[in-house]
């Protein structure tokens, strides 16, 4: 096998995705697992962690774990994070995928829980896995990938999202920080999707949803959860090993700016 053959390749890597049991997080394990990686499963749901991670096992032969995890709760991140080490002896590569966007009325209808919740979330809680995950990395010399994942609304916020794509700017901004904090031993990137057809979009009405597709998306579709493992598994593995502080657009051609 050649170095080029290799580009890919997860092998021995610990990998770790939050909102890993369902959606684009799923799919991300499940290929991160085929190239030869342990993976921990976390969200909220154990059970459905626990089931992902059991298929996971069955289909690649790869271990894997479900772990509880509310990404928001800031006092469960340092546990968490503790526990992985303890089971595999490092993180290797740490996706902070899991993230939101609750349905709210009007704007003047955002309460502060709901507005706490959602930064919570989708910037709070990924910033202090970062850090924590970040430290370890840097600390054992082995170094490290950080992949957040945002959303195209951190730069084109519509009028239902606002706290969310607000969230999501700062999830950007924090890609930017912390390639430099990090660097050299810890990459940081940030995949920046636009509409995938996840459980998400159960919620929209696709006749109007196809209409501004054909019109302001230049693939003129949603992504299929499966179009993010490309990004994913670039900026997880050797492929990427000059590539940090990156924010990738996977959207279709969506957004205008890049980050
Ligand atoms: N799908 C899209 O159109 C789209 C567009 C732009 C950006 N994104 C971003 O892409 C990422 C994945 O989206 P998706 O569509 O795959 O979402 P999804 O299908 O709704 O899945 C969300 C995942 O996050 C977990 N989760 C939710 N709240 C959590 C919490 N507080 N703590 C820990 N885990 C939590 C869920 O599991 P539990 O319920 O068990 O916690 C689930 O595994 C998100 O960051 C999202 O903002 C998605």
């Amino acid at each position: 096998m050649t170095d080029k053959d290799d580009l890919f390749s997860l092998d021995g890597r610990v990998v770790v995705v939050t909102g890993g049991s369902r959606g684009l997080g799923r799919e991300m394990c499940l290929s991160f697992a085929e190239r030869g990686a342990t993976v921990v499963v976390a969200s909220r749901k154990l059970e459905k962690c626990e089931a992902l991670a059991a298929e996971i096992t069955e289909r690649t032969g790869q271990e894997a774990l479900g772990l509880a995890l509310h990404v928001g709760r800031w006092e469960e991140c340092e546990p968490f994070v503790d526990r992985v080490v303890d089971e595999f002896g490092a993180i290797d590569v740490l996706v902070n995928n899991a993230g939101s966007s609750p349905q709210y009325p009007s704007l003047a209808d955002v309460s502060e829980r709901l507005f706490d919740s959602v930064t919570g979330l989708n910037m709070k809680g990924p910033f202090r896995l970062s850090v924590l995950v970040g430290d370890h990395m840097a600390g054992t010399g082995r170094g490290g990938s950080i992949i957040n994942v945002s959303s195209a609304a951190a730069v084109q916020p519509t009028q239902g999202e606002v706290p969310y794509a607000m969230a999501k700017a700062g999830l950007n901004n924090l890609t930017l920080a912390l390639a430099r904090v990090y660097a050299p031993t810890v990459r940081v990137n940030c995949i920046m999707p636009g509409p995938f057809f996840t459980d998400v979009a159960a919620a929209w009405d696709m006749e109007s949803f196809n209409k501004s597709a054909a019109r302001s998306i230049p693939l003129g579709r949603g992504g299929e959860p499966h179009e993010i493992v490309g990004a994913a598994l670039y900026l997880a593995s050797n492929a990427s090993s000059f590539t940090t502080g990156a924010i990738i657009k996977i959207d279709g051609g969506l957004a205008w700016s890049p980050g």
